[in-house]
């Protein structure tokens, strides 16, 4: 994006990352578990349920956890954007900032988004890092076929015929990731196999115990 705010300084918190885990860290050891679990893959492939299945889980073992999904936010905060490469690349500048935000107040936030430039996710990573918060790349790799076979909200179909235009898959890239932290077959696995690759990743990492 073109820079456009002029003279701002930022101002450091006064709240520390203990002390943030003290309030919201939840879970047994009430510790900081502030990160971002960043789903991606195709319209259908299964992000939204994966990670609705890993904030139940999270949320039921008292762990501070919120998902962030494309159909929610591009409904109220983004609902200025529309699915140009141009508006792709802000809605996930966005979400990023706003996903930063939620994992450094301690929550563990997963969002679920098709986000498929890949250099949009690594910048998306950079910001995390760079803030000190983990960030996780899980790319739900399920086959356009399978996502097409599903076509849960009909829209395969009306891109097929022309109506959609632009369409992720179709007749709009996806970009693969290359190093991804995790890689979920959702079309050979269920959603709580899935699920529970996503707390494995979690526990080894220690971002939970
Ligand atoms: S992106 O590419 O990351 O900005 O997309 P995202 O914000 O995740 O929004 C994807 C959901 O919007 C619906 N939709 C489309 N998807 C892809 N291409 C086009 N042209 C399109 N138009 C509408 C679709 O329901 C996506 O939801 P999911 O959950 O991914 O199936
Ligand atoms: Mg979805």
């Amino acid at each position: 994006v073109k820079i456009r705010s002029t003279n701002v300084f930022q101002q450091p918190s006064h709240i520390t990352r203990k002390k943030r885990g003290e309030i919201v860290g939840g879970g047994p050891e009430g510790s900081f578990h502030g990160c971002c679990v960043w789903f991606t893959g195709l319209s259908g492939a299964g992000k939204t349920s994966v990670s609705f299945g890993t904030e139940d889980f999270l949320c039921s073992k008292g762990y501070a956890s919120y998902s962030l999904d494309g159909d929610n936010i591009r409904t109220g905060l983004n609902k200025d954007l529309g699915f140009s490469p141009s508006e792709r690349e802000e809605n996930i500048r966005r979400i990023s900032e706003v996903a930063k935000l939620f994992a450094d107040a301690g929550i563990i936030v997963l969002t679920s988004f098709i986000s498929p430039y890949a250099k949009d996710r690594v910048q998306a990573r950079e910001l995390h890092e760079k803030a000190g918060l983990s960030f996780f790349e899980v790319f739900v790799d399920t086959p356009l076929s399978v996502c097409e076979e599903r076509d849960c909200k009909g829209l395969y179909k009306k891109a097929r015929a022309g109506i959609i235009k632009g369409f992720t898959g179709i007749d709009s890239k996806y970009e693969p990731p290359l190093k991804p932290d995790l890689v979920l077959k959702s079309a050979e696995w269920s959603i709580d196999q899935c699920v529970d690759e996503v707390i494995k990743m979690l526990r080894n990492h220690k971002i939970i115990p």
